[in-house]
């Protein structure tokens, strides 16, 4: 293997020690961030990722004041209680957990956040200021693949990034980001729509792959000395494996890994750093409401 593998639950447990820091002198104010995650359903991957926030935030001191509703509630029931916990004073962070049963609007839910509380980074009004680079909320995914490639020492000036995935969650947000003059790469924008996408990412300094599709990106789509951040965490039957799933990431690892410079695994690259932006994202909002950090909101 030619690659350094980016060890993500590193970069998180450095990452996590300066939020705990920050949580710490909150304390000493006597706040407590106040977070409140909202699960609609039993997805188990959503279950799974949702305990997985309410856990790290136990260990960061962050209050876990969300609540699991049934896959049945209602439209009305899901926006009443996002419009409680956006009134409510102890709440600094509110993530609706995604995605939502198919009979709720998730952008009439996502809508009804105030940007300041949006540590998701999603409604138009984060959007709209991450795009014109004003104080915002970035979302956790995309904040946590640029945290991973600055920690690798990986340089995005000049470089060629091609994004394979064009979610509001994670492809375009970093469509965006990386194309900042703080960044400066040369991004490409890649989607199932694209034609001949092995010679676009054939091109790539910085290869991310967030389609969602397991295996997608194959050695030969690497160019030599690559970083390929994996972005993908699909289940895939396995009767082998204790729970009879494994979680396979949208690139073929191990032929990548021959190729690549640098490359994050799957689990244990990009999922920790998701969670741990959220929960600075969180941080961040107890900051700025107790006046700790500049501005009234996002
Ligand atoms: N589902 C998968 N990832 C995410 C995320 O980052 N935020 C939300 N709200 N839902 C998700």
């Amino acid at each position: 293997m030619a690659a350094r593998v980016i060890d993500g639950k590193e970069v998180a447990r450095a990452k996590r020690a300066e939020i705990k820091a920050r949580v710490e002198a909150l304390a000493a104010r006597s706040v407590v961030p106040g977070l409140a995650v909202i699960l609609v359903g039993e997805d188990p991957a959503s279950v799974s990722y949702v305990t997985g926030k309410e856990k790290a935030s136990a260990e960061l001191g962050i209050a876990s004041l969300g609540r699991r509703l049934p896959a049945s509630a209602s439209e009305a029931e899901l926006l009443a209680l996002v419009r409680a916990y956006d009134a409510d004073p102890a709440v600094h962070g509110i993530l609706v957990q995604l995605p939502l049963p198919p009979h709720i609007d998730e952008r009439r839910i996502i809508s009804a956040i105030s940007p300041e509380k949006d540590v998701d980074g999603l409604t138009a009004a984060n959007v709209g200021r991450m795009l014109l680079e004003e104080p915002c909320f970035v979302p956790c995914t995309p904040a946590g693949v640029l945290e991973l490639i600055r920690s690798a020492g990986v340089e995005t000036r000049g470089a060629r990034a091609v994004v394979l995935g064009r979610s509001n969650l994670v492809g375009r947000p970093l469509v965006n980001l990386l194309s900042r003059k703080s960044y400066n790469a040369t991004v490409t924008a890649c989607h199932t729509g694209t034609l001949d996408l092995p010679a676009i990412c054939r091109e790539a300094d910085i290869l991310i792959a967030c389609a969602g599709r397991p295996g997608l990106v194959r050695g030969d789509w690497i160019k030599a000395g690559a970083c390929v951040i994996d972005v993908g965490v699909t289940r895939v039957e396995d009767p082998g494996a204790k729970a009879g799933f494994r979680l396979k990431g949208d690139v073929d690892f191990e032929a990548a890994a021959a190729v690549a410079g640098w490359i994050t695994p799957v689990p244990g690259g990009v999922g920790p750093m998701t969670i741990t932006m959220l929960l600075d994202n969180a941080t961040a909002a107890a900051e700025r409401a107790s006046g700790i950090l500049p501005g009234s909101g996002a």
